[in-house]
């Protein structure tokens, strides 16, 4: 099954596209020994099959609701650039749309995002790349139906402001916080402070080296049986082979590529990548 990558990622074409290959995905989970694989089979199989609790349909609504009013709050935060550069506003809505669009996670996505958090039952959880809150709201709202749990999301760009109030209009700033700043400074320090990370999610950078030095920067400070989950691991050949070098890391006992979003189970002790993996890394 071959998705066009110029069809946008909200499209309902895509949506089914993308239950079709999570259906035929799930097996590989049967009988596999990472902790977590059950729970990570239970939220994929309850995506394809398009099943969601009472609670968690109320919540995605009122997520949905919130990235439909995302342009609106991008235009008005960039009107006196709008206006220096003469464009106009109608033109400057639609082009929020577009980035809007494609820098958010589809909503296919986002409820697999809200189940997988759903079955795993995490403490402590990070995300890296907050963008415009719409990933982080379906975790953090899954944290909230749990009744436990936070997250801390980072970006350094200033749309993730947009972010932060997103998450106090839903109601959820007490289960998800900006850290804002450059990832390769705050994460360090943040690891140190609240690990262990029982669940992550990488979509900061799009790079291979990026993607793979976050990913080791995270990986010591992850909880025997944590889950991290990566996007975008196909968008270009250079987040490939990022996700092929992290599948193969130690102390990473499940990698399950999902087309666009991969999704990881760390087992045992973690230890930290050797120079040399380091450095195989980023050839
Ligand atoms: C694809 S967007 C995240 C989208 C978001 N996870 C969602 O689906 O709603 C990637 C974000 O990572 C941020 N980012 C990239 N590199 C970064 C870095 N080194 N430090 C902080 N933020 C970074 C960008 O500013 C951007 O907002």
């Amino acid at each position: 099954m071959k998705l066009n990558a110029h069809i946008p990622p909200t499209s309902p074409a895509v949506t089914v596209a993308h239950r079709a290959l999570i259906a035929t995905r799930i097996r590989r989970l049967y009988g596999h020994h990472h902790p977590r694989s059950g729970a990570i089979a239970r939220a994929l199989g309850d995506v394809a099959a398009g099943r969601l609790a009472a609670g968690e349909r109320e919540w995605l609504a009122r997520i949905e609701a919130r990235r439909a009013e995302i342009p609106f709050e991008f235009v008005a935060a960039d009107a006196n650039a709008r206006s220096d550069r003469g464009i106009d506003a109608a033109e400057h809505l639609g082009r929020a749309w577009e980035v809007c669009r494609w820098v958010s996670i589809p909503p296919v996505w986002g409820r697999f995002l809200t189940r997988l958090v759903g079955e795993l039952s995490p403490g402590c959880c990070i995300e890296l790349g907050t963008g415009l809150g719409v990933s982080g709201a379906h975790q953090a709202a899954a944290l909230e139906l749990l009744g436990r749990g936070h997250m801390t999301t980072m970006d350094n760009h200033e749309a993730s402001k947009i972010a932060e109030r997103g998450f106090s209009e839903l109601g959820l700033e007490h289960r998800i916080a900006l850290r804002f700043g450059d990832i390769d400074e705050t994460l360090a320090p943040l690891l140190e402070q609240i690990a262990p990370i029982d669940y992550a999610l990488l979509d900061a950078a799009h790079s291979e080296s990026e993607t793979v030095r976050h990913f080791d920067a995270v990986l010591p400070y992850l909880s025997d049986g944590a889950v991290v989950v990566l996007d975008d691991i196909t968008q270009t050949s250079e987040m490939k082979r990022a996700w092929r070098t992290i599948a193969g890391r130690d102390g990473v006992s499940l990698a399950l590529g999902l087309r666009r979003i991969g999704v990881l189970g760390i087992s045992g002790p973690a230890r930290r990548p050797s120079a040399e993996s380091r450095r195989s890394a980023v050839r």
